[in-house]
């Protein structure tokens, strides 16, 4: 025991051990804290250390490349052993860990507990709350599997919409000009080393607040916050009546945050982790993706809208949402701290959490973004299409059924990442359309192997179509020699 003793007093000695416990877990808290109330940050917490445990390990079998990321996962479930386990782990870790930051976040807007002095606490817990949501869409990419991918492709074309940079803001997220292994190395990063610092960081400062300002008593109706008093009342409260957080006043803490533990473990035992529904295929488009829960909301949302207010919302009504959020503190000035007091934000909670839940519902059996569908699937407009033969025929709806138009608009309507299809055949030849279209071009995928020799061919004479009439099509200098396709490999 002496040893012990002497071990401790040499630690102590060096790192004021002591002094370390009264100003952390051992800090004194008004006993009205000790509520079953306040138990959801710490039980994020528990969550937060799941995943860097768990997520530490797979990353350590985990391969970002688009060619082997799919099939490491499927290694993970089912040739490591536990690799099932760790992943499962880590799928409900996040799940839950969403969920209870949402609740911690709600409990302390309903509480009044962002009012002065915490108004700071309130913004680095938002900032958290956004990187926890960037772990989870990250985190969802890396399965690469249909989800993932076209999760990465919605909120690559949220991004394109971005007035003036949403072109290059794109870009610069993907590392090319689509979803490619650049981009799967972009999120393994920001995934694995960017977010986790960033909430580490934000994280120590926020628990500092935490502890600085002290953990808010519990709001009693008619009792004002005045910031001239809040402070000198609030240390006599806690001389008088507080105890100590650890052993004393963390006890629920403790309960609450063991359930959830053993919640994770059961939900990835019995349930298991979220299989990948199959790997991603971009000329795939007639899947049904769907988010993970947490985005099931924003999902429907984008699915129902009518297409024209798309645009607006992403570009104004997502960025606002958030301004709003971060804001609270600064909107709601009020010195009542009790939500009796305080019908507004009951209102508030209740509307905002009534529409996700509602729109969740939704999304599980919304079509998925029209869109994106609208993009590839709407009809090629009639004049494009009047007087053609019909292999030019056949050729417009392989334009249509592709997704050339998640990337070319016809008239005005499409995608906007690559040039306006309406005159194409003003500025390359023939042979140019086919090489274009079968090899690609550095800042578009190669069809080469997603189309027959037919539908190239009907493709090319369709897109050959596509010029202005008093303009006629682009010609090579010397007369063609052969047909084109006839000595094509493909
Ligand atoms: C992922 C986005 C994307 C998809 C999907 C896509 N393209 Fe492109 N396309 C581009 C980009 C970007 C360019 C511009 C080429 C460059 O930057 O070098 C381009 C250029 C072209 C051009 C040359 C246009 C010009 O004026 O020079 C043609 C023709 C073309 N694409 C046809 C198609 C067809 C047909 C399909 C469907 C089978 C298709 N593209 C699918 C992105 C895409």
């Amino acid at each position: 025991m002496k040893i012990f003793a002497s071990i401790y007093q040499w630690l102590d000695d060096r790192l004021a051990l002591g002094r370390l416990y009264d100003q952390s877990i051992g800090h004194r808290i008004p006993a009205s804290a000790s509520s079953w109330f306040y138990v959801f940050g710490s039980a994020t917490l528990a969550c937060l250390a799941i995943q860097l445990v768990t997520g530490t390990c797979l990353a350590l079998v985990y391969v970002p490349s688009p060619e082997f990321a799919y099939a490491s996962i499927e290694y993970l479930d089912y040739t490591q052993p536990f690799g099932w386990l760790l992943r499962g782990l880590h799928f409900w870790g996040s799940n839950f860990m969403v969920a209870l930051v949402t609740i911690h976040m709600i409990q302390v807007f309903l509480f009044g507990a962002y009012k002065y002095p915490r108004e700071l606490t309130w913004v680095v817990g938002s900032t958290l709350f956004l990187c926890v949501i960037a772990m989870a869409f990250t985190g969802q990419g890396l399965r690469f599997d249909q989800d993932g991918y076209w999760g990465l492709e919605i909120v690559m074309s949220i991004l394109g919409r971005i007035p003036f940079v949403g072109m290059e803001a794109t870009h610069l997220v993907q590392g090319s000009p689509i979803i490619s292994g650049a981009t799967l190395s972009r999120f393994f990063t920001i995934h694995v080393f960017v977010v986790p610092a960033v909430i580490i960081s934000l994280l120590v400062i926020h628990i500092r607040l935490v502890l600085l300002m002290g953990i808010s008593e519990y709001p009693v109706a008619g009792k004002k916050i005045d910031p001239e008093t809040y402070r000198e009342d609030y240390e006599k409260l806690v001389e008088r009546t507080g105890e100590r957080l650890m052993p004393e006043g963390g006890g629920k803490d403790l309960v609450f945050t063991a359930l959830i533990l053993t919640a994770i473990v059961t939900c990835a035992v019995v349930i298991g982790p979220k299989i990948p529904n199959g790997p991603a295929d971009p000329s795939l488009i007639h899947t049904v993706p769907r988010p993970d829960f947490y985005f099931l909301s924003l999902f429907a949302v984008f699915a129902l809208m009518p297409p024209y207010m798309e645009s607006f919302s992403i570009v104004y009504l997502l960025p606002l949402s958030i301004v709003i959020l971060f804001a609270v503190p600064f909107i709601s000035r009020g010195q009542e701290r009790h939500w009796s007091k305080r019908p507004g934000a009951i209102i508030t909670v209740v509307l905002v959490m009534t529409s996700l839940v509602i729109l969740a519902y939704e999304g599980l059996t919304s079509p998925w973004s029209p869109h994106m569908n609208a993009w590839s699937g709407v009809p090629i407009q009639p004049q494009f299409v009047q007087g053609r033969t019909p292999l030019e025929h056949v050729g417009a709806t392989i334009v249509q059924g592709k997704q050339c138009r998640n990337c070319h608009s016809i008239d005005g309507t499409g995608g906007k990442r690559g040039p306006d299809l309406s005159g194409v055949a003003t500025r390359l030849t023939y042979n140019q359309l086919v090489r274009q279209v079968l090899q690609g071009d550095g800042n578009m995928p190669a069809f080469g192997r997603h189309l027959s020799p037919y539908e190239v061919t009907a493709l090319v004479s369709f897109l050959h179509t596509l010029h202005p009439e008093n303009e006629p099509p682009s010609q090579n200098s010397a007369p063609e020699a052969a047909p084109p396709l006839s000595t094509d490999p493909y």
